[in-house]
């Protein structure tokens, strides 16, 4: 299984559902799920005056959290066609991260809301996935087998680009049934590449592995990334049988091929 990070800002509450549902579409691909807020900027009077929902029960995020998820997916509302500066600051904050390429190859998604139908979703997914290729993450979007983005039964949000909703100009409409559908759906798809590229998968059996050449654990492929577990001391030291020696080899074959994915130089 993966480990995937739900990553939002909001004012008003509409992406924290939004947040929610991508969640919850996470957890159905079986992967373990954290959401997390990042800081508020503005002063409480500020929040206050202005009605903010000030009682969002996820814990606020620092910056170093990333590293350790195999799956970021990022949601902030739109602020004159772009994301927050909420959520710009705290990314902006990750220039040590980005040094160390310690989020390269991970699997990425962006989730927006905005007032009115037109008024910058896409620019708005667009930078935040901006972001996310310089950070070197491997980008998920909210693919047509959400068919329900194409309904025009409704007015509704969702675009290839990553699930969105529609707030009104007031704020009082909240995400509606089929922008969850897409919020859920999203989720999901990120976190069954993020399995796939980083996760246990449930066809495949755990391996016992050493690790500091004593310890005994079952380990999952994402865990022994940039671990101290060589290829040579297990096969040497391995006391299961070569039917559990094979699985470890083709674990291994995985991970060299993820871990060729290139750092930055230096
Ligand atoms: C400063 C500011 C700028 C905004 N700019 C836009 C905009 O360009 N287009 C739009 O449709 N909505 C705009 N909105 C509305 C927000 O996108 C909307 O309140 C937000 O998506 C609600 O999500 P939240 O409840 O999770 O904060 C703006 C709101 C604020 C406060």
């Amino acid at each position: 299984m993966s480990k995937v990070l739900v990553l939002y800002y909001s004012s008003y509450g509409h992406i924290e559902a939004m947040a929610a549902a991508v969640a919850e579409g996470a957890r159905e691909a079986g992967a373990r799920v954290d959401i997390k807020r990042v800081p508020e900027l503005v002063s409480d009077k500020v929040a206050r005056d202005s009605h903010y929902k000030l009682d969002q029960a996820a814990p606020v995020a620092k910056i170093d959290d990333l590293a350790s998820y195999d799956a970021i997916i990022i949601g902030a509302g739109t602020r004159f066609g772009r994301l927050s500066s909420q959520m710009a600051n705290f990314l902006d904050q990750a220039g040590g991260l980005w040094m160390r390429g310690a989020l390269h190859g991970k699997v990425g998604g962006a989730f927006t809301s905005s007032a009115t139908q037109h008024g910058g979703q896409e620019t708005t997914l667009f930078s935040i996935i901006t972001n996310l290729l310089h950070f070197g993450m491997v980008v998920v979007g909210l693919d047509y087998g959400h068919a329900g983005q194409m309904t025009l039964d409704e007015i509704t949000g969702g675009s290839p680009y990553g699930a969105t909703t529609i707030t009104g100009g007031d704020g009082s409409r909240m995400p509606s049934a089929n922008e969850l559908v897409g919020a859920r759906y999203q989720g999901r798809k990120v976190a069954e590449v993020a399995n796939k590229l980083h996760g246990w998968m449930p066809s495949m059996p755990k391996t016992r592995v050493y690790r500091w050449g004593r310890e005994h654990r079952h380990q999952y492929p994402g865990e022994l990334r940039g671990r101290c577990v060589r290829h040579s001391d297990r096969r040497r030291r391995a006391p299961w049988g070569a039917a559990a020696q094979g699985a470890t080899d083709v674990l291994a074959g995985a991970l060299k091929s993820l871990s060729s994915i290139p750092k930055r130089d230096g």
